[in-house]
């Protein structure tokens, strides 16, 4: 089995991701990213983008945005060779396991024929929302899938018992005030009590 390591990506990854790109997509006809997108993703959203590689090969990536208390996970691949191994569950585990403290809800989109990432989307208690036309051109079509704040609230609770993640921290108790010193609600006055 290979050893398997998976990492944020980085500006040095760029011709790895390039490649990869072409090895998954480009290989099945599909469009590729282009090299801007990929640009950014290795030089500036590199806390959410990781890259999987098996004995030191690249075989794997998954690319992710952040925007305030949501993220959107816009892609998830690995080469063909890899495919059905543990590589997609690694890249997936990094991936929570940074999201976790960060967002209340993830996006992802996937075409309806691509049985794995649907499968691999509602193991991590995605629900399918609906379908986006001309997504990606006038001919394309997406299904839209989210995991929802309950769903995100019990994925993070399994990655807490399986120790991936460290527990939230406790809210801190809100110290109670005595009555008494608490100012009149404002618009309301003070009734005086008559003798
Ligand atoms: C999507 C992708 C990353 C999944 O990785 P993978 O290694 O092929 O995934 P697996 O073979 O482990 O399958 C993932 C899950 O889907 C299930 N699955 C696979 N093919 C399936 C099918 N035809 N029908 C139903 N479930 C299926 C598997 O049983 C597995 O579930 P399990 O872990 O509970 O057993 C990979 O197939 C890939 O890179 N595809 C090309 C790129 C792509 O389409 N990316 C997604 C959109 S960006």
């Amino acid at each position: 089995m290979p050893d398997y390591t998976v990492k944020n990506l980085e500006p040095a990854d760029f011709d790895d991701l390039m490649y990869l790109e072409e090895e998954v997509f480009g290989a099945e006809g599909e469009t590729t990213l282009g090299p801007y997108y990929v640009r950014l993703c290795c030089d500036f959203f590199g806390r959410h983008c990781f890259l999987a590689l098996a004995d030191g090969r690249p075989v794997g990536y998954l690319l992710s945005f952040v925007r305030e208390r949501e993220a959107y996970c816009t892609t998830l691949a690995v080469v063909p060779e890899f495919q059905g191994t543990r590589c997609v569950h690694l890249l997936l585990r990094a991936f929570v396991s940074a999201i976790a403290d960060e967002v209340d809800s993830c996006w992802f989109t996937v075409k309806e024929d691509n049985k794995a990432a649907r499968a691999l989307h509602a193991s991590l208690g995605a629900t399918e929302m609906g379908v986006r036309r001309g997504f990606y051109g006038p001919e394309d079509e997406r299904i839209v899938s989210k995991i929802d704040a309950a769903a995100f609230d019990k994925l993070r609770a399994r990655y807490e018992r399986l120790g991936l993640i460290k527990p939230k921290p406790k809210a801190k108790p809100v110290s109670v005030i005595s009555p008494a010193i608490l100012p009149a609600p404002s618009g309301l006055g003070v009734v005086e009590a008559s003798a």
